[in-house]
Parts: C-alpha cells; structure tokens; sequence
C-alpha cells in the first residue's frame, strides 16, 4: 500500500467509536448548541470511548465550531469529523480537527447503484475515483500517524465485488480505517458478519475494519455483535441508540454486551468505565429531548426493576438469579446517603460522586446553592431531584438571546387564563400581555407576543411533554418541548422541508415556571442556529449528505 496505517486497534481490542454528536444528533429535534455537545463531549471522555465523532464541519459553522472546541479540549481520544468526498468539505474537516492530538478524518461516498444512479447521479468508476482521491489527499495533508477512515455509505446495498474493490483501492490509498456502513438497516446478523469477514480478509492485516449499524429493523446491536465476531475491530455506536429514523446501534447494548459475554468474542477488549453509563444516558436524553423508553435495554428504568413475586423472591436469595449485570456496573447505585437543607457541600459532593458525577469547584458550589435552596421547598432531596439538578446544569452554559425576568398569571375554572412576562431580548426589556385556553398557553402567546419584533419570528410549538421527577405533592417537574421557528412554517402551519426543530427543558418545583424555562430555552436555540452558534443537523447535514 502506499499510505501509512494509523495508530490501529491493540491485539484482542474493540474501539469504540461513539458517534452520538454525528449520526446522533440527526436525529429530527435532537440538535445541540456548540455549549451542549461540549458537555456530552466531555461526558463521553469520562466513558472512555476511543474515538469521539464530533460532528460535520461543513454542514454548518456552529458544527464546525463545536469539532474544533472539542477538538481542542479532549486529549488522549480521538477526534473524528465527517467529510463527503467533494471539494471543500475534507480542508474543512482537518481544519476543525488538526488541533487534536488524536485527529480522524471520516471520508464518506456512497456505493449502491440506488445511491449512485438517484442521488449522485454518477457512475461506479467516478465514485471510486473520488474516493481515493480524497484519501490520498488526507493522508498527505494529516501526516502518517492520524486516523484516516473510509466509509462506502449504503454499503450493505452495494455490489459486493465492487465494494471490495473500493476498499481495496482506498486502503492502498492510505485509509488506516475501512467502514461498512448498514446505512438503511437492511443487513441481517449472518450475511453482514459473511461480509464483514470478506472485508476483513481482504483489507484486514493494512487497516481496521469498522462496522455502523442502523436499527430499522430492529437489528443494529445483533448486526454489530456479529460483525465483532466476524473480525471487524471499531464499532460506530451512539447513547441511546439515537440517530436518524429508527437509530443507531446502541453504545451501551454493545459494549455490555462485550462486557458480559467476553468468551463469545475473539476481540473483546474495551476501556470503557461502564459505571459512566447512566449518566450519560441521562445527558444525552435530556439534552436532546429524547426521552429513553422504560423497557430500554441497559438504561432504561425498568432495566434492573423487578415486579413479579417469583423474580423478587429470587433477586432477593441471589441476583444472579435474573440479572446478568449488576446495576453497580452501569452506574445505577443504590446509595445510603440522604441530602437535606442541612447537609454541606462535602455530603453533596460525596452522593454526587455516589451517582457518579466528580463535580469540584464553582460547579460543585453552583449546584449546592440550587440543592439548597430545593430543599427548602422540599424536605429530603432524592436521588432522582440530584440528578435533574445535575442534568440542568449540563443545558446552561450557552449564550441566551432571550432572558426571562418575569412573570405572573390569572387563571379560573371554566374562564380563560390571561398571562403577563417581562423578558430581556438581546439585552432589551419587552413585556407583553396575552390571553390564552390555560395559564401555560397564555404566558407561551405574551412570550411570542414580547420576542417576535425583535426576532422576526416566534417559536411554533410541536411538543410538550411534564413528568415527575419523583414522588410526591413537592415532587419537581420537568418539562420538555420541541419547537421550530415560526418562519420555517407555512401558510397551513406546516413545517418547510429540511427546517430544524429543536428541544427545550425545564425544571422546577413549579410547573409554569419549569414550562417557561423550557420554551426560552428552545427559543434561545432557535435563535443560536440562525446566527450560527449552534449546529443545524436537519438543514445542514441531510442537505449536506446530497
Ligand atoms: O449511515 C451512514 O451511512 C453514515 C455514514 C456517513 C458513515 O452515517
Ligand atoms: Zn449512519
């Protein structure tokens, strides 16, 4: 071959190659400010994955931004950006990544003839050709020790001889890493792992192979799994499954698995501290808005629940009975300690580190004011109010176009509801007064009604959603919305084509209070995609994938 092969994979190991900020955040609604996918960033540090695949520098500046950031911040891990084969897209790429100490550029081009003939209307020959020469391209730009890696999207749809002969070429082009994406999630576990191991033959002993599975059929963990066993050694994966349609495979489904089950994987050696893998789940959900459903394999709050006699009296004799993990082990404890108003910062910090977040310093101190002031209201704080609090604080930190600073409400049986709010907009007081059907609606219309003459636009609710964070009457809420700018709508109220939807939270132990935060929050998105400080993964990535 002529190119160098990357750092590769260690003898017996799987890298795992999280793809949550990427393919994830494609997910419709599930889109990030450059502050958000900074802290999931940071999140996926303390997991240990091996890769981070921060985004798509050309689908948008705020994308960009958030890769160079992150790139900038995250040593020892690799940084990996997403690149078509087409002129401006790989310089963009390595300029958000090169100041990693550990940059992966991913190259991507499709190679089924559907893709080929209906979306770039090209032939075989011309994608091929594109495809090498944008390796050779970036393998002499990032030098002989970065991760130059190749994906043949739609892979499992494409030609099989033809594929090979991609893979082949780019390999000795200098891809250190060869992908097999199930873009579609067509494959079925025996014929990937069979194609798996045809790549794996082929290609295996110059570069790793890596498999990215998507979940439409159901089938992403079981076609991952089976391509591992078949040879392949970096598997594309994201928290909670998330991704476009029906998703990814699930980082937390493969790696527990590889974890529980080592004896039916040749390769099965990963450094991921699975005890970070709650609160990462919990991260990603409520930052994205994507709630995890109950029955959710590993994370889900059902995951490690028992209901039926049988099972309890069992679990209780001897987990093993009917838990093949440990709740421990994914970072679900049990813990004794109990914060109250009367707690101090230590006994904070100590349950914190208990539910695994090391907070320290001004962030320890942020929180234990805000923990303080909730049991005020509340008597004894919870596990599951901590880690709201905690959840919270990960959605401040980015730079709010609009700031509430009041609000109050009238609201009767049977009569309307009339609200009034005070709010800064970039930097100017507005007030307006609105009436609507409840006391959220009105407050939602008086916000509209303060924010659009500056703006242009209001926010277009799709979505509200309250729950319970725990039991009881002082239980805190929490409250979820998704929402488009008014200006992405048309005259039927229907959203535009390729507009974004975002997502908004809220809490407190006062629902119109944790719903307002919420619908600011989601305006404030809104208004950092328009300007550019947060990335757009509707408009930008699946325009971009053309
Ligand atoms: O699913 C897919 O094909 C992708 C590629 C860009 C790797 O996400
Ligand atoms: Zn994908």
């Amino acid at each position: 071959m002529n190119g160098a092969p990357g750092p590769g994979v260690a003898a017996g190991a799987v890298r795992i190659f999280d793809t949550t900020l990427r393919d994830g955040e494609q997910a419709p609604g599930a889109g990030l400010t450059v502050a958000e996918k900074l802290e999931v960033a940071r999140q996926l540090a303390k997991l240990k994955v091996d890769v981070i695949e921060a985004g798509f520098p050309a689908a948008s500046e705020g994308d960009f931004e958030a890769v160079r950031q992150i790139a900038e911040s995250t040593k020892g891990i690799g940084i990996a950006a997403l690149a078509r084969c087409k002129d401006g897209d790989p310089q963009r790429a390595i300029d958000a990544i090169k100041v990693s100490d550990r940059p992966h550029l991913h190259l991507f081009i499709a190679t089924s003839d559907i893709h080929l003939t209906h979306k770039l209307r090209t032939t075989r020959e011309a994608a091929l050709a594109e495809a090498v020469k944008w390796v050779k391209y970036a393998r002499e730009r990032l030098g002989r020790d970065a991760e130059v890696e190749f994906s043949a999207e739609d892979a499992s749809r494409t030609d099989h001889e033809y594929l090979l002969q991609v893979y082949e070429a780019v390999v000795g082009a200098g891809a250190s890493t060869v992908n097999i994406p199930d873009t579609v999630g067509y494959a079925i576990p025996t014929e990937y792992a069979a194609l798996t191991k045809r790549v794996v033959d082929l290609v295996g002993r110059d570069a790793t192979v890596s498999v990215h599975c998507h979940n439409d059929l159901g089938l992403a963990t079981a076609n991952t799994l089976a391509a591992v066993q078949a040879g392949a050694r970096q598997v594309e994966v994201t928290i909670n499954g998330l991704g476009e349609r029906a998703g990814n495979a699930s980082l937390e489904e493969v790696v527990m698995a590889l974890r529980t089950r080592p004896g039916q994987f040749e390769s099965h050696d990963i450094r991921v501290q699975t005890e970070q893998l709650t609160a990462a789940s919990r991260l990603v959900s409520y930052l994205t808005g994507f709630a995890v459903q109950p029955n959710k394999a590993i994370v889900g709050a059902n995951a490690f629940a028992h209901e039926s006699g049988i099972h309890q009296d069992g679990v209780l004799k001897n987990p093993l009975t009917y838990e093949i993990m440990t709740p421990q082990s994914v970072g679900l404890l049990g813990s004794s300690l109990t914060i109250g108003k009367l707690s101090g910062r230590r006994g904070l910090q100590a349950k914190l580190t208990q539910l695994g977040h090391d907070l320290t310093g001004e962030a320890l101190d942020a929180l234990y004011r805000e923990a303080i002031a909730l049991a005020d209201i509340k008597k004894e704080l919870t596990d599951a109010d901590l880690l709201a609090l905690v959840d919270k604080r990960a959605a401040t930190g980015s730079a709010a176009t609009i700031e509430l600073v009041d609000w109050s409400v009238e609201s009767s049986h049977g009569g309307g509801s009339s609200g009034r709010v005070e709010v800064r907009v970039n930097g100017k007081e507005q007030k307006a007064e609105a009436t609507g059907n409840g006391p959220v609606d009105a407050l939602y219309e008086a916000i509209d009604l303060a924010i659009e003459p500056t703006l242009g636009w209001r926010p277009n609710l799709a979505e509200y959603e309250i729950r319970a964070v725990s039991e009881g009457e002082d239980a805190q809420g929490q409250v979820s919305v998704k929402c488009r700018r008014s200006s992405d709508m048309d005259a039927e109220g229907k959203p535009l084509p390729e507009t974004r939807i975002v997502s908004g939270q809220g809490l407190s132990t006062n629902i119109i209070d944790a719903s307002l935060v919420a619908y600011i929050t989601a305006a404030n998105k809104l208004a950092a995609i328009e300007s550019g400080a947060a990335s757009a993964p509707t408009k930008g990535s699946r325009e971009a994938m053309q």
